[in-house]
Formats: structure tokens, sequence, C-alpha cells
């Protein structure tokens, strides 16, 4: 698989050279995006998991206010914004190291674990951008498939241990997929786990779940790392916030890795994830409205004839095994950005919940 760099490089540069998007769209009003979305001008990006509701008002309100202070570096507001982090989790500040993204924290933790070298194990397929600079870096790469029904096989990641493995890391729920682990089977894994290796648990999208995070077990279990964003629940992808929570003494030995702790966020990404996480409203609403259209749209790809693995995320994992038209083209008629197929074995695809509306267009585009 080549990086998500040149990925993400190859798409932007396509979709500007089609003349889909003008670059400068990035800077318009919601209200201009409103109205591009009405001409069709804006495409429907359905590829990465944002959400299509976001950034909240507050957190909108909060971002604009906070260009005047952008002059100061942040180091007020990331220290009100980790004990704010820290109080709704019932735990300390020295529990948490805040990354532009969590894209951030997951490579610090790998390049802690690369360290004295060794290996690493995931499953595959799962969340893996991350882990090019570290097999640069010299640790050697396991990976276990999914069980059939795309959910993390534990008992053979506990098997594929070795001798020289430092980490295993469990994307809970999983992307591509949207499964998650049973929560008392995954409590296990990580108490068997981490006697001997670190294991990062990845919970981008647990706000969509019902599942409680495992956040309260750091305090007991130094080996265990939890990494969490801003950028899918609170709608802050581009504001690149997100951040690590492990034991004080974990989180001390990673954070040597960083330059400078807590700094890669900007002042204004920071008032953006302040206001929004008290923003319980905002939450219920995207955490409904996702549901509902979730719903929708694995009901209507059924319909389709389209199998889908049942989701617990904001995003659905379907086989295009059997549908007969191509589907990429189908979406790039229709001017919706989609992802690419994970799985070449039944052709397994994802797709983005976005709002009903862009949801029904992408059923239409696909009938
Ligand atoms: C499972 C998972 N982890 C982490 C990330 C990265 O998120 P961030 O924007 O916080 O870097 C993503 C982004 O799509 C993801 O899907």
């Amino acid at each position: 698989m080549g990086s998500r760099r040149n990925w993400l490089k190859q798409t932007s540069l396509g979709i500007v050279s089609l003349g889909i998007i003008p670059l400068e769209s990035f800077a318009v009003s919601k209200e201009e995006i409103l109205i591009k979305e009405e001409a069709n001008l804006i495409p429907i990006y359905l590829r990465s998991n944002e959400n299509p509701y976001g950034p909240s008002d507050l957190a909108r309100n909060a971002m604009a206010k906070s260009i005047n202070s952008s002059n100061r570096y942040n180091w007020d507001s990331v220290s009100d914004l980790i004990s704010k982090i820290a109080k709704k989790d019932n735990l300390a500040a020295e529990n948490i190291l805040l990354g532009a993204g969590s894209t951030e924290i997951l490579d610090l933790v790998a390049r802690y674990c690369a360290v004295n070298k060794g290996s690493f194990i995931l499953a595959d397929p799962t969340y893996n951008y991350w882990t090019e600079a570290v097999e640069k870096l010299g640790l050697t790469k396991i990976t276990v498939p999914l069980t059939e029904d795309k959910t993390h096989d534990l008992s053979a990641m506990l098997n594929a241990i070795q001798p020289d493995t430092r980490m295993i890391y469990i994307c809970n729920p999983n992307n591509p997929t949207g499964t998650i682990c049973e929560r008392v089977a995954l409590v296990n894994f990580i108490n068997e786990a981490t006697k001997k290796v670190i294991v990062l648990v990845d919970e981008a999208y647990i706000d969509f779940t019902n599942q409680e995070s495992l956040v309260n077990l750091v305090t007991e279990n130094k080996n265990l790392i939890i990494a969490k964003t801003f950028s899918k629940m609170y709608g802050l992808a581009g504001a690149r916030i997100g951040y690590g929570i492990a034991n004080s003494s974990t989180i001390e030995k990673i954070s040597q890795l960083q330059s400078w702790n807590n700094g890669s966020i900007s002042v204004v990404s920071v008032s953006g994830a302040l206001a929004s996480i008290s923003d319980e409203k905002f939450v219920l609403e995207t955490y409904m409205r996702n549901k509902n259209t979730r719903e929708y749209t694995i009901k209507e790809l059924e319909r389709l004839k389209i199998q889908c693995i049942p989701s617990h995320s904001n995003f659905v994992y379907f086989s295009l095994a059997n549908y007969t038209k191509d589907f990429f083209e189908q979406l790039k008629m229709n001017n919706i950005i989609g992802t690419k197929i994970y799985e070449e074995k039944g052709e397994w695809s994802r797709i983005t919940i976005g709002t009903k509306k862009e949801m029904e267009q992408f059923i239409k585009a696909l009938e």
C-alpha cells in the first residue's frame, strides 16, 4: 500500500486538476459552502471519516475569538485543556500528552517502541498509516488477519507475540471495518499482553459506540496507552488535535521523544477543543444523526445486494463482490469522493457516513 501522504496528494491534486474544487474553497464561510453544495460544486467527501456537522458552533466561535491570541504561545490554553481532559476522565494532568492529531501520538508511541528495534503487531486490515515511519526506524511489522466477521482476532494476536515484540496496536472500533472488540475479551487480552508488551488502543471512534473507554485502566497498567482524537466526534479533523492517555511514568517516557511537549497544537485549535469538550449537546446530536444515517445507509446498501459489516462507527465496510456496476466510476460521475479497496478478496471498501442528504445522493449514485 502506498503511503497516505502520497495518496492524499494524488487525490487532492486530482480533484483540483479536474476543476471540481478550487484550492481557495478551504477559506470560504459556512454559508458559501452551503450555496456551493446546493449547486453541486463541492464534492461529497465520504473518504476520511470526518464529521459532516462539525466543528460545533461553540467551537467555531471560540476559535474565531482566539485568533487574536495567536501572537502568544499556547502554554496557558494547553494546560487548561489538559486539566479539562483529565477531569472528564477522572485522571491527572500527568496522564495526558497532546499531539497534532492522534496521529502524532500513534507515531510517538511507535517510535518509542522502535528505540530498541524488534517487532510490532497489528491487525489486517486496520488503520496503518503511522506504521511506515517506524518500519524505516527498524521495527518489523507482524500482521494478524481479522476473523471472518472482520473483528480483531485477539487470541491470534496474543499468539503472535515474539520474544522481540514491543507493541500491539488495537483499533477499537476498527478502521476500516467498524467492528468492536467485546469489552471483557479486550480487557482480558490487555491484562495478558501487557505482561510482555505495550498495548496501544486507538479509540478514535469510541464515542460513536455504546462502549466505555478504557482510559481508566491506565492508572493500574503501565503498558497500556490509549490514543484519542478531536477529529471525529468533535468535528475538528482539520484543527489537528488529539491526545494520548497512559500511566504518568509512561507519559513521561514517550514525551521524551516530543521535542516540545504539548507544543504542536495552535492556540486556535486548543480553543476549539476546549469549547468542544463540554459541548454535550453537539456530541449527542452527532451521535444520533450518525446512528440514524448509518442505519439508513446499511439498509439501502443491502437493498442493492451489497453486503455490509455491522458498524459501530461513522463509516461502513461493505463488499462490492455482487455489485455489477463500476463503483468508483459511479462515485466519480456523481462528484462523490470515496476511498479504496481494502481487501481484494471480496472487494471490500468503506464509506464514511455523511449527512442524510449526502447518503441519499450516494445511494442514488449507486442505483
Ligand atoms: C483509527 C484512526 N486513528 C487515528 C486517526 C488519525 O486521526 P487524527 O486526525 O487524530 O490524527 C484516524 C483518522 O482517520 C483513524 O481512522
